[in-house]
């Protein structure tokens, strides 16, 4: 009996805090995003919008989570989660054996592959690749990843490879012709064709698949965001989601 009762008063400590002068509110959810990451997240008139965040918010509404949102960089979500400045990483972030290792990851919600962008008007094909050439990527993404291992590291790529916080200022490096081109996530890639002047030159079939992160050990929430998920798909939600961000 003794243990149920604790077993119960832990259980409300989970859901419930709190505060100083007695009135007990619902926890809220930091959600950790990299919001230059159209159309997944990205910032439109000052708020961090996309398909991640609808779909977390989505998910957040089924299972009475209240959340509210932080904007930082790609490489420092898993450092955060870990120290529990965050809650949940919604940020397109593919699922790998490396950072299994470090957090745990929901079901797949979306399938990509990587895609290598160059200037509009460029001549330049797939052997930008190859040789003495500039590649701008995310630093700690699947791209960075791929670019360092495969190209850089053997010794294929002979140029420089450029690390940076966000996307906007890849773009803008290449947009400016401070770089020969970038390798990131094919549907994102896509979307900057359409709203920046560079095109994709190749895809690079990566298969990977991406997921909600919790911090390790976390299965009472990482359970609610699977059922989330789950429902989300049955209801057809999942794939009105989808028809809003991805035509
Ligand atoms: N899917 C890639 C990865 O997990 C890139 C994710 C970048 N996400 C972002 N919001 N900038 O490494």
């Amino acid at each position: 009996m003794i243990k149920l009762k604790s077993l119960l008063a832990c259980l409300l400590m989970g859901l419930l805090v709190v505060t100083m002068g007695g009135a007990v509110v619902a926890k809220t959810y930091v959600v950790g995003t990299s919001a230059d990451f159209p159309p997944f997240e990205y910032v439109e008139d000052g708020e961090i919008v996309g398909f991640d965040i609808d779909l977390i918010k989505a998910i957040g509404e089924l299972k009475g989570l209240e959340l509210t949102f932080k904007d930082i960089s790609f490489d420092s979500l898993i450092p955060a989660l870990k120290a529990g400045n965050l809650d949940i990483v919604a940020s397109g972030m593919t699922i790998t054996a490396e950072r299994e290792k470090a957090v745990d990851f929901s079901v797949p919600y979306y399938s990509a592959n990587q895609a290598v962008i160059v200037q509009e008007d460029s001549a330049k094909n797939l052997t930008v690749l190859f040789g003495a050439h500039d590649l701008g990527v995310q630093t700690g993404t699947t791209g960075d990843l791929w670019v360092t291992e495969n190209l850089k590291e053997k010794g294929i790529l002979t140029g420089r490879v450029v690390y940076y916080d966000t996307f906007v200022l890849v773009l803008s490096d290449l947009i400016n012709g401070n770089l020969d081109a970038s390798v990131l996530d094919f549907p994102v890639a896509k979307r900057f064709t359409e709203q920046k002047p560079v095109k994709i030159v190749a895809e690079i079939i990566t298969g990977e698949d991406y997921g909600i992160a919790v911090k390790e050990g976390n299965q009472q929430l990482l359970q609610l965001i699977n059922e989330g998920i789950e429902e989300l798909k049955t209801s057809g939600k999942m794939d009105q989601l989808l028809d809003k961000y991805f035509q």
